[in-house]
């Protein structure tokens, strides 16, 4: 096990993905664990992060410098590597040129393990303002840029290393050996990071976490919550309570498929609740987006404890909170704090109903959540499945929610989702979907005039949907979809694509 101290880079969580990808598993924690608890994890290694601040300044984030002294290998990157050579006696300064980009490492020691196998010239990234004046006793420099004289530098005695560019981006492109070289090289980790190792050590956690206690768990109909459904069904059978609530803003056909899939595939019981009237009604009228996220919040809670309530013995909920909201919600620079994001919007539940939280994925990527459902043996159309909003087409019906409204928006979603995925864009797009507008225009029909609504089309690449480029979809194929919904979708008689990038725009319309 790897640990990984988070100094506040925007660049941990790669660090993370990056360690892992090597079947070796790793845990980012603030700097602010104890010693004891860094002596409880026993890592192999740690790996200390990059950050924004300068270890200059009085407040800069340190972590316990006893961690120097636990004889395990130290990698520190970037403020990390600063932070090192500060709490051991070197000096850090402000560097007269700043270095923020490529640069090309002029002078590698490959007699170092951290360098192993790389000889110089070689790219790296570099994004510093800090430079290391003087190195503590026992460190030598074992690269160098033209910029930067101390760009890499180890004590190989103590097994203490350090890199002022990041070797977890994609920019430095030999930044995966020199990894590879600290992980199996240095600490002599193993790869035993597996979905299959995972999945043992999950059940066995969930069976001694829940005793023999009920489970409550509330399914979207997503990878991650169908996901942790699985895993605590291996664990506890018949105490684990799946609960799906049919809000009635659903695609067309979805509350069917969650139906089949547990039912035929997975074997798991599934207690269904149709509150679609119930969300239409307290919508009605309303058409500022805020709202409607509210009230579509705030019914889903009432329905959902309602049902969790009339299920006896219940002391756990479990949530398929994901890695990243878990790193997120840590604050940089203070503890561990217990503030989970609530992901399936059951907000102030567990205090209410004094529920204990269960959450099996918290220590997984998005990427590894799919691998798991994969070896758990999901089918491929839900582990490949795009994401889909909480408040579902209720955002995507701009204006006001009406029945009619919802069934011309799922009649146009399910033409376009059946065309994206015709083409075999559906896996290449991060979402593909159909907007309705609230606004009429005029058209024409044959011979008659038409006054209908307009549909928009949106459809994006993305990453992580922090940031999204709209997909350059084919002219025929744009063709095709408009052609098709204007055919067959009475209430619709303009088709529009957006072309819009998040930033400035978002991937939702609301
Ligand atoms: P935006 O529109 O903010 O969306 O660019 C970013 C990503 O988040 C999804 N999204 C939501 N997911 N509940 C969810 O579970 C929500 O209320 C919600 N709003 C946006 C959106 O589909 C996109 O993938």
């Amino acid at each position: 096990m790897i640990l990984i101290i988070d100094f506040g880079s925007q660049y941990n969580q790669l660090i993370a993905r990056r360690v892992r990808e090597q079947q070796v598993f790793c845990r980012i924690e603030p700097p602010s664990i104890s010693l004891e608890a860094v002596r409880g994890l026993t890592p192999e290694g740690i790996i200390l992060s990059g950050g924004p601040a300068s270890v200059t300044e009085e407040k800069s984030p340190r972590c316990d410098p006893g961690i120097f002294e636990l004889g395990v290998p130290v990698l520190g990157i970037c403020y990390g590597m600063q932070f090192m050579v500060d709490a051991l006696g070197g000096r850090v300064a402000a560097a007269r040129k700043r270095e923020y980009g490529f640069a090309e490492l002029t002078r590698i020691d490959s007699a170092d393990p951290l360098f192993r196998g790389l000889k110089a010239p070689r790219t790296c990234w570099m994004s510093h303002g800090d430079s290391i004046a003087r190195l503590p006793s026992g460190f030598r420099t074992t690269a160098a840029t033209a910029n930067t004289p101390v760009a890499a530098a180890a004590d190989r005695k103590r097994r203490l290393f350090g890199v002022q560019f990041h070797p977890e981006v994609a920019h430095t492109p030999q930044g995966r050996i020199i990894l590879r070289n600290f992980l199996f090289g240095v600490c002599g980790c193993r790869r035993s990071w597996t979905m299959k190792s995972f999945i043992r050590q999950a059940v066995d956690e969930i069976r001694r976490t829940a005793g023999e206690g009920r489970v409550i768990l509330g399914l979207s109909g997503g990878v991650d919550s169908t996901v942790t459904a699985v895993l605590l069904h291996r664990a506890l059978g018949n105490r684990l309570t799946c609960i799906f609530v049919d809000n009635g803003l659903l695609r067309e056909g979805e509350a069917d498929r969650l139906k089949e899939l547990f039912a035929r595939h997975l074997h798991i019981r599934v207690r269904f609740v149709n509150a679609a009237r119930r969300f239409l009604k307290a919508l009605s009228g309303v058409s500022d987006p805020e709202r409607k996220r509210k009230i579509i919040g705030r019914v889903f809670l009432e329905v959902f404890e309602a049902e969790a309530r009339r299920i006896r013995g219940v002391e756990f909920l479990a949530q398929g909170t994901l890695y990243p909201d878990v790193i997120e919600s840590m604050s940089a620079y203070g503890g561990p704090s217990s503030v989970i994001k609530s992901h399936h919007n059951v907000g102030g539940l567990p205090r209410r109903m004094r529920l204990k939280l269960i959450e099996p994925l918290r220590h997984l990527f998005k990427d590894e959540v799919r691998r798991l459902g994969r070896e758990l043996g999901l089918p491929a159309e839900l582990i490949w499945r795009q994401p889909f909003p909480g408040p579902g087409l209720g955002i995507r019906v701009i204006g006001e929610i009406t029945a009619r409204r919802l069934q011309i928006l799922r009649a146009v979603d399910r033409i376009l989702l059946e065309e994206i995925k015709a083409a075999g864009w559906y896996r290449r797009l991060w979402q593909a979907f159909a907007v309705l507008l609230p606004v009429k225009t005029v058209g024409v029909m044959g011979d008659a005039r038409t006054y209908e609504y307009i549909a928009a089309i949106r459809a994006v690449t993305s990453r992580d949907a922090m940031t999204a480029d709209w997909a350059r979809l084919p002219q025929a194929f744009l063709a095709r979809v408009s052609n098709r919904i204007i055919n067959e979708v009475s209430g619709v008689n303009r088709v529009v694509y957006d072309i819009s990038s998040k930033p400035p725009s978002t991937i939702e319309w609301e």
